[in-house]
């Protein structure tokens, strides 16, 4: 099949692009490389020994990205570009609604434009929002006391998808809600490679490995979790890549629907450390700190809806994770 994979040079994009390359398909990646790097298509054809095509455009280009569906007939759509920072939406909201909104609106007029009717969309856990759940099934009610501007866009985009498959009963959209990615291809050629100071657990351990950063903040040891820290579901990334792929068959129905992409089993961050520690041997300098705002004490997903319907569910484990991390700050970086 012929693949558009917009974000596809990003974090998630590129392991994606890599296994549909490794399927046989032909993808074309739209990436303004506002969070990305030129130099990730090289590893990416040095993995799967075939090469994307690639635009350097804004999806919120709607004359770039309307040439660029003039020029190929995409049977779907992998739609995973978008501005991804917590706490840079609180402080820029309209940055995170104009460019989200009008990025997914964009793309979903010029499929419209040229009667692509199959998309998959890259959401996130962050839906269910505050919910009184830890464990998150599809059936929840989403978009209540989501804390940030972030989060309301997965939700917004959402709601846009489903409005766009009651308005043509031969649409459909299936929106993959992740938890927490970590990790990288076990090549350790790709990965997440986060600008300044990360947000995320995993790019911030990574940096205090590498030594840019001196010492990992936990934040919170008085939740009421078993031993105090917030517990999250990490899925590797290589893992959720393939819930994508099969996710693809499921497009043949038409009309909305949504997965929990997740292990189901939730890991603390004082585990995580623990577990990083342990794998590559060495102390990660780490401090107990007050609660981050917005910080829900634990979430994690029931994945038996993908399972049922994709059959898909994950294989490598948080060890994996750690393993392909720190073959790839050996291959970017020095490691501590
Ligand atoms: N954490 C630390 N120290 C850090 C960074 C994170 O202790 O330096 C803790 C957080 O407090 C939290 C856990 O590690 O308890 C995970 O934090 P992340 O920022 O890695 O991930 P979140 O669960 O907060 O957010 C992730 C994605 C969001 C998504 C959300 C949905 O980053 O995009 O899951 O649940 F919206």
């Amino acid at each position: 099949m012929k693949i558009l994979v917009t974000g596809g040079t990003g974090y998630i994009g590129s392991h994606m692009v890599v296994e549909l390359l490794n399927e046989g398909h032909e993808v074309i990646i739209i990436d303004s490389l506002v969070n990305s790097k030129i130099e990730v298509l090289n590893k990416i054809q040095e993995i799967a020994k075939k090469t994307p095509i690639f635009y350097q455009e804004n999806l919120t280009d709607h004359t770039a990205l309307e040439e660029i569906f003039k020029n190929h007939s995409f049977d779907l759509v992998i739609h995973f570009a978008g501005l991804k920072s917590v706490s840079e939406s609180v402080e820029k909201p309209l940055l995170y609604y104009q460019n989200n909104l009008a990025s997914t609106i964009n793309l979903l007029d010029c499929m419209q434009n040229h009667k692509i009717k199959k998309i998959i969309f890259s959401s996130s856990a962050t839906v269910y929002g505050g919910s009184n759940e830890s464990e998150c099934i599809e059936t929840m009610p989403t978009g209540q006391n989501i804390t940030n501007p972030y989060g309301k866009t997965k939700c917004m985009i959402e709601e846009i998808l489903k409005d766009v498959c009651i308005s043509d009963p031969e649409f459909s959209a299936i929106a993959l809600r992740y938890f927490n990615p970590i990790g990288n291809h076990s090549s350790g050629l790709i990965g997440e490679n986060p600008n300044g100071i990360p947000n995320n657990l995993m790019p911030y351990i990574m940096k205090v490995a590498a030594g840019e950063l001196e010492t990992l903040s936990i934040y919170g040891n008085d939740y009421n979790t078993p031993d105090g820290t917030c517990r999250r579901d990490f899925i590797h990334v290589v893992d959720l890549a393939k819930g994508h792929l099969a996710a693809i068959p499921a497009l043949e129905a038409p009309g909305f629907k949504t997965y929990n992409l997740g292990t189901g089993t939730p890991t603390s961050v004082l585990e995580m450390v623990n577990t990083f520690e342990k794998i590559s041997g060495r102390p990660l300098p780490h401090q107990f700190a007050p609660r981050r705002p917005g910080d829900l004490a634990e979430i994690w997903a029931n994945p038996s809806k993908a399972e049922r319907e994709l059959g898909w569910q994950t294989k490598l484990t948080i060890e994996d994770a750690i393993r392909d991390t720190l073959t790839f700050l050996e291959n970017t970086r020095k490691i501590w």
